[in-house]
């Protein structure tokens, strides 16, 4: 496997696409958006210049990575030569069955086509490709050239060669890649998203406050931010989009969204994207302030 296509040059686009590039593949990125692809780039080379700092890498490591790195607003010219397709476009059903759809009829036989979907069936996607048994979820956690963590999604009729190949493929970028069923949130957000809307239930029934709750989750269970600003930073709409998900699969009160995270992303206020959510953020400060409406 040498030839790597991204589909989608946002958050977990470029993060993959530096990933892969840094470990010697050749990467195509695609994004239907040409300044999304530049802004790509310029984060890549940022992130690449932080490892530098750190003493990671060298001045020739980040050179051969951006090398390795060729940009394409064209899915179809993207994807020509791809041994492996890794779509992080935005997370929509219909944009997702439309590239899939798409990606089957243009890609070489015998590529694999992974999805980077949060909580999309992976085989939903795979139903409407010629080849279900090539496709398969890679999951990468934001940021992506820093987690270790994969979790790659078996669907319905993904084989277990194909699934090898991409737990092997993980190891080789230096991730732990863990193999999952393909059901509601998988298992990250299946656990994730219930703790993260508890967490807002118990501020919308004043139990306490953003503050008090993000500093029991931390300092009582040694998690490293706690879960309302962990929120923020996955995007409040994101977690509406998954919780969705979760309730509409498994048809079960337990995932309904808690009315202020619906009030809260209808109102615009999406976390750090937005720069309010449950916490104020302004630029270039490191410091929590809680947003007005919580203090
Ligand atoms: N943000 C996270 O923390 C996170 C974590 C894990 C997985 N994911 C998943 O990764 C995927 C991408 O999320 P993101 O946060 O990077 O989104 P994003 O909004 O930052 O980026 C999405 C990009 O996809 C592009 N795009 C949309 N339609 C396209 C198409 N048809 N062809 C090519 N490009 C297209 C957009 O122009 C945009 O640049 C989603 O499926 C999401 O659920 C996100």
């Amino acid at each position: 496997m040498k030839n790597i296509t991204v589909i989608g040059s946002g958050t977990m686009g470029n993060g993959i696409a530096h990933t892969f590039a840094q470990n010697g593949f050749k990467v195509s990125l695609v994004d239907i958006n040409d300044a999304a692809l530049q802004k790509a780039l310029q984060t890549i080379a940022g992130n690449l210049d932080r490892q530098i700092k750190k003493g990671t890498i060298d001045e020739a490591a980040k050179a051969a990575t951006l090398q390795n790195i060729k940009t394409y607003t064209d899915a179809i010219e993207g994807a020509a030569d791809a041994d492996l397709v890794v779509e992080a476009a935005t997370e929509n059903r219909d944009i997702k069955l439309r590239l899939f759809k798409q990606l089957s009829e243009v890609c070489k036989p015998g590529a694999i086509l992974a999805s980077n979907t949060s909580s999309i069936s992976i085989t939903e996607i795979a139903s409407v490709t010629k080849n279900p048994a090539n496709v398969i979820g890679m999951h990468f956690m934001n940021p992506v050239p820093v987690m270790k963590l994969v979790e790659i999604i078996r669907g319905y009729a993904t084989t277990d060669e194909v699934t090898k190949t991409i737990m092997d493929l993980s190891v080789t970028l230096g991730k732990e890649p863990v193999e999952v069923n393909d059901y509601p949130g998988f298992v990250a957000n299946r656990i994730l998203m219930p703790m993260i809307n508890e967490a807002i239930y118990t501020i919308f029934e004043g139990v306490a406050g953003v503050h008090e709750i993000d500093t029991v989750m931390k300092l009582g269970m040694a998690h490293p931010m706690g879960p309302l600003q962990l929120a923020d930073f996955i995007g409040l709409d994101v977690c509406l989009a998954i919780l969705k998900v979760l309730h509409n699969g498994f048809g079960s009160p337990k995932y309904a969204p808690c009315p202020l995270l619906v009030n809260m992303v209808t109102a615009g206020h999406l976390g750090v994207k937005s720069s309010t959510g449950f916490y104020k953020y302004t630029a270039g400060s490191k410091e929590l302030i809680v947003a007005d409406k919580f203090r």
